[in-house]
């Protein structure tokens, strides 16, 4: 081995090296190609085996020109990858090209249903004097829903809830949101302001204005010297908020866990009083049924009957829905019917 042929085999050794750079198409490729010469098993590694046989002389001047060559090498490889990644890059720009002038994909907006819309519209009213919601279970137990509200099993009263009852002995689904009243009453203290909107269920016939599935929403107060006269005042703000400035008034009624009962009545919100068949030509629309507590029913809720008073009123979602959006039948409300419920956008 002398100085001349070593010194071409690392020329030789450079000018493969640098061929097979440039004609690498890819960075793995690129990789294998830094470990063939340079590494240190590689062919760079082996022509400098040869070194130690030559004169003395002769091994740095070898030496120069094996980092040349190594230089040469290393430089290919950075300015190959910087290519080749440049490349890399272009293609992905062009694959995941984005026209921004293109229009958007519109965004499909729902809208509330009319009824959580209505009880939304209530609750805003009422929220306004502090009344807080309160929500109690559907399956709901005879006691609550009858008994503590002065509904004995055998009371005629029974018969203006037509009850659908579960396989659970003592169970049903409420026939109201009265029961509620109970189970605010044994679990917070006055001075109580409670709304308690929620979904109830009859045995019925359905038509036009029955449903048996349908929403009330409840109010109770109860406070220390509480009176009819808060509540007339209180259902006079909820009729204006939601009806305009309109008539009211109070006609007698009867419930068993209000004592008196009265039936609130707002001017027709379609004739305005005059008389048409919306209001069976009465002027009046009857929009829900109210009362003072019976002190048996505050009793039942562990209030002592002697110092607080409270009232409470319930109302029918659908009732109050149908006049705000004219709507003429309320099993529209449980049919899911697009056409219907985009009305509501
Ligand atoms: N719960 C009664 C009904 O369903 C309405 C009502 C509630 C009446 C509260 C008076 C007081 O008809």
């Amino acid at each position: 081995m002398d100085f001349e042929s070593l010194s071409a085999d690392l020329r030789s050794l450079q000018a493969r090296a640098l061929e097979e750079i440039s004609a690498a198409v890819d960075p793995g490729a690129l990789d294998a190609l830094q470990i063939q010469y340079l590494g240190k098993k590689g062919d760079l590694t082996a022509v400098l085996r040869g070194i130690g046989a030559l004169p003395a002389d002769d091994r740095p001047r070898v030496g120069a020109i094996a980092n040349e060559v190594g230089e040469a090498v290393k430089g290919a490889l950075a300015t190959r990858g910087t290519e080749l990644r440049s490349q890399v890059q272009t293609i992905r720009l062009a694959a995941e090209k984005v026209d921004v002038t293109l229009p958007g994909r519109p965004v499909a907006r729902g809208a509330l249903h009319p009824i959580p819309e209505t009880i939304e519209a209530i609750a805003e009213v009422f929220g306004q004097f502090g009344f807080v919601i309160h929500e109690g279970p559907e399956v709901e137990d005879d006691l609550t829903n009858f008994q503590m509200l002065n509904i004995a099993p055998d009371h005629p009263a029974r018969d203006l809830w037509d009850t659908l009852y579960v396989d659970i002995p003592g169970y049903l689904l409420r026939t109201h949101t009265s029961p509620g009243q109970i189970r605010v009453m044994q679990s917070t203290r006055p001075p109580i302001r409670a709304l308690l909107p929620g979904r109830c269920f009859r045995y019925e016939a359905v038509d036009a204005s029955h449903g048996s599935e349908f929403f009330q929403v409840e109010g109770l107060m109860v406070d220390e010297g509480t009176s009819m006269a808060d509540l007339k005042g209180l259902l006079d703000e909820f009729a204006h908020a939601l009806f305009g400035p309109r008539k009211t008034r109070f006609r007698p009624g009867y419930y068993p866990f209000t004592e008196p009962s009265v039936a609130f009545d707002v001017e027709c919100v379609v004739c305005g009083g005059v008389g048409c068949p919306a209001c069976s030509k009465s002027g009046w629309m009857t929009i829900l049924g109210a009362g003072m507590v019976h002190p048996v029913v505050l009793q039942y809720g562990g209030i002592d009957p002697e110092r607080y008073q409270g009232f409470a009123f319930g109302m029918g979602v659908e009732r109050i829905a149908n006049l705000r959006h004219a709507v003429p039948d309320l099993r529209y409300y449980l049919e899911n019917d697009l056409r219907f419920l985009e009305q509501f956008r």
